[in-house]
């Protein structure tokens, strides 16, 4: 049974579209997308890759655990969706790439 007040929820929006991604406290930005059906560019959900890097247009991200949120392929502006949840109300993102879901999913723990 899911027991966050509802006010606890960060909204998340693709910038140039109608997407919003709800997220938990503290959950992955990337892992929120996929469980609502937005697929979004990763492999190693560790940050070390760097495929999941996406400009932070608007607001603040907060580290979800001790790992850094960016790493040496980061851009400025970037952080890894895999090591970051929103730190306010609504965050602007913009992704390197991002499609729909026909069925949303849920990433396995790490
Ligand atoms: S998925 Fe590899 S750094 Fe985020």
């Amino acid at each position: 049974m899911n027991t966050t007040p509802a006010e606890n929820y960060k909204n998340v929006v693709i910038a140039h579209s109608d997407v919003v991604i709800v997220c938990r406290p503290g959950q992955p930005i990337l892992d929120a997308a996929h469980a609502q059906g937005i697929a979004l560019p990763y492999a190693c959900r560790r940050g070390i890759c760097g495929l999941c890097a996406a400009e932070l247009v608007q607001g603040e991200v907060m580290p979800v655990d001790a790992w850094p949120m960016t790493n040496d392929q980061c851009e400025a502006g970037q952080v890894l969706l895999c090591r970051c949840t929103p730190a306010c109300d609504t965050i602007t993102l913009r992704p390197s790439s991002w499609e729909r879901l026909s069925v949303p999913r849920r990433l396995p723990p790490l």
